[in-house]
C-alpha cells in the first residue's frame, strides 16, 4: 500500500468487506488535523481493486487541499465501493453496511455523494451513522451538493473568462461540458442561462440527449470535445481528462470543470501553462458541495452564508491567476503550495 500510487502521508486506510452484502468499499483518510475528513463516496465499477485503492488515495488527498482551500474546519477523506451493486434493498442494504463501518470510525470520517450516489444511498447510510452528510437540507443548509458545486464552477469560468479573454459575461461564450451528470447537467443549465452556446459529451446517450434537449446545445463526440474549438472546456466526468498530449492540443482558452485530478499528470498542466491556457485547479472550483454538506454536518450557516460562501469561490480563483500571472507559475502550483502550508501549519499546531 505505501508504495501504491497516489499514497503520500495518508493517515489511515480501511478495506472494508461486508460478506452478506457484498459491500467492498476503501475509506481513505488523508488528514484530521483541520477537522474531520470530509469527502464524498464514490461508487464505480473498477478494473481491480488496486485501481479502487489508488483512486481513493488520490481523491482523498484532493480532498485536504480541497477543504483546506474553502476555509472548512475539515480535513480530507474519501471512500470508494466497488461497484456494481444489486439493485433496490441489495443497494439499500450495502448502504447500511457501509454507514455502520463509517460509524465504527467514530467521526474520523464524514461521508458524502460523488459519482455514482444519491441522496437516497445517504439516506440508508444516516440509519446506521450520524457522520454523513448531504442527506436533507435541514433549513435550507445541504442536501444534494451537485447544485452548489456547479454554482461554485460557474463562478470560476466567470473569473477566469474576465482574466483570459477580458469578458465581463459569458453571452455566446463558447463551452464544452464533459460529463453532464449531476454536475455536469447543473453547470449546462447555469450556463445556458447565461447564454453561453453549449457543446455536451457524455458516455450516456439518454442523458446526453436530455440535457442537450433542456440547453440547446449540440452534441459532441467524447474524443471530439476535448479538442473542439471553444473558448472554455469544462471537465465534469472522472478524473485524468487532460492528459499531456490532450493539454498539447485542446484549443480551449480556458480549463475549468467539476471533476476531481482533471489533470492526468503535473506535466499536463505545465504543457497548459506553456501554452497560456487558464487552467482553474479543479479543487478550487469544485468546492461549492462540500462547502454545503460541510455546513450540513457542522450544523453551520444558514442558505444564505452558504450560498456567500460558495460565491467567494470567484473571488478566490481571479486572485489565484492574477498570482499566476504575476509570478509565472502554473496556477495549481500555486493552489498545491498554500493548500500544503495550511494543512502543514495545523499539523503542527
Ligand atoms: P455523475 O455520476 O452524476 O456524472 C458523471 C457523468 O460523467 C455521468 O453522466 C457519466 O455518464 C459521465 N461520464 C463518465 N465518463 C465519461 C467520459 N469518459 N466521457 C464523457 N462522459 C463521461 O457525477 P457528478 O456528481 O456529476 O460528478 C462529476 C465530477 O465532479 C466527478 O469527477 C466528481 O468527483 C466531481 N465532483 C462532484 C461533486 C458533487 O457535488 N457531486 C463535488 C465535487 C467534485
Amino acid at each position: 500500500m505505501f508504495d501504491t500510487e497516489g499514497y503520500s502521508d495518508h493517515e489511515r486506510v480501511t478495506w472494508l468487506h461486508d460478506a452478506a452484502t457484498g459491500l467492498r468499499a476503501v475509506i481513505a483518510v488523508h488528514s484530521s488535523a483541520r477537522g474531520p475528513a470530509m469527502g464524498g463516496c464514490r461508487l464505480w465499477c473498477y478494473p481491480d481493486p488496486a485501481a479502487a485503492l489508488a483512486d481513493a488515495l488520490r481523491l482523498s488527498e484532493g480532498m485536504s487541499l480541497k477543504n483546506a482551500m474553502a476555509d472548512l474546519p475539515l480535513g480530507g477523506g474519501k471512500a470508494v465501493i466497488l461497484g456494481p451493486l444489486p439493485g433496490g434493498a441489495g443497494r439499500a442494504a450495502a448502504f447500511r453496511a457501509f454507514g455502520r463501518a463509517i460509524e465504527s470510525m467514530g467521526g474520523r470520517y464524514v461521508t458524502a455523494e460523488d459519482v455514482g450516489v444519491g441522496v437516497a444511498d445517504m439516506a440508508e447510510i444516516a440509519v446506521e451513522t450520524r457522520h454523513v452528510s448531504g442527506v436533507t437540507a435541514a433549513g435550507g443548509v445541504g442536501g444534494d451538493p451537485s447544485p452548489y458545486t456547479a454554482r461554485g464552477v460557474l463562478r470560476g469560468i466567470t473569473a477566469a473568462a474576465r482574466q483570459a479573454l477580458g469578458r465581463s459575461d459569458l453571452d455566446r461564450l463558447r463551452v464544452g461540458v464533459q460529463g453532464v451528470g449531476n454536475v455536469g447537467g447543473a453547470l449546462a443549465r447555469l450556463l445556458a442561462e447565461q447564454g453561453a452556446r453549449l457543446s455536451v459529451a457524455d458516455i450516456d446517450p439518454v442523458r446526453q440527449a436530455r440535457i442537450a434537449d433542456e440547453t440547446g446545445a449540440d452534441i459532441a463526440g467524447l474524443e471530439e470535445v476535448l479538442t473542439a474549438d471553444l473558448d472554455v472546456l469544462a471537465p465534469c466526468a472522472l478524473g485524468g481528462a487532460i492528459t499531456a498530449p490532450v493539454a498539447a492540443t485542446l484549443r480551449a482558452r480556458i480549463v475549468a470543470g467539476a471533476a476531481n485530478n482533471q489533470l492526468a499528470t503535473p506535466e499536463a498542466g505545465e504543457i497548459l501553462h506553456r501554452r497560456g491556457v487558464t487552467y482553474v485547479p479543479d479543487y478550487v472550483a469544485n468546492a461549492g458541495g462540500i462547502i454545503a454538506v460541510g455546513a450540513e454536518y457542522l450544523g453551520q450557516g444558514s442558505a444564505a452564508t452558504v450560498l456567500a460562501d460558495v460565491d467567494a469561490i470567484g473571488p478566490r480563483i481571479a486572485a489565484l491567476l492574477a498570482r499566476s500571472a504575476a509570478e509565472a507559475t502554473p496556477p495549481e502550483v500555486i493552489a498545491d503550495r498554500m493548500a500544503r502550508e495550511i494543512i502543514a501549519a495545523a499539523r503542527g499546531a
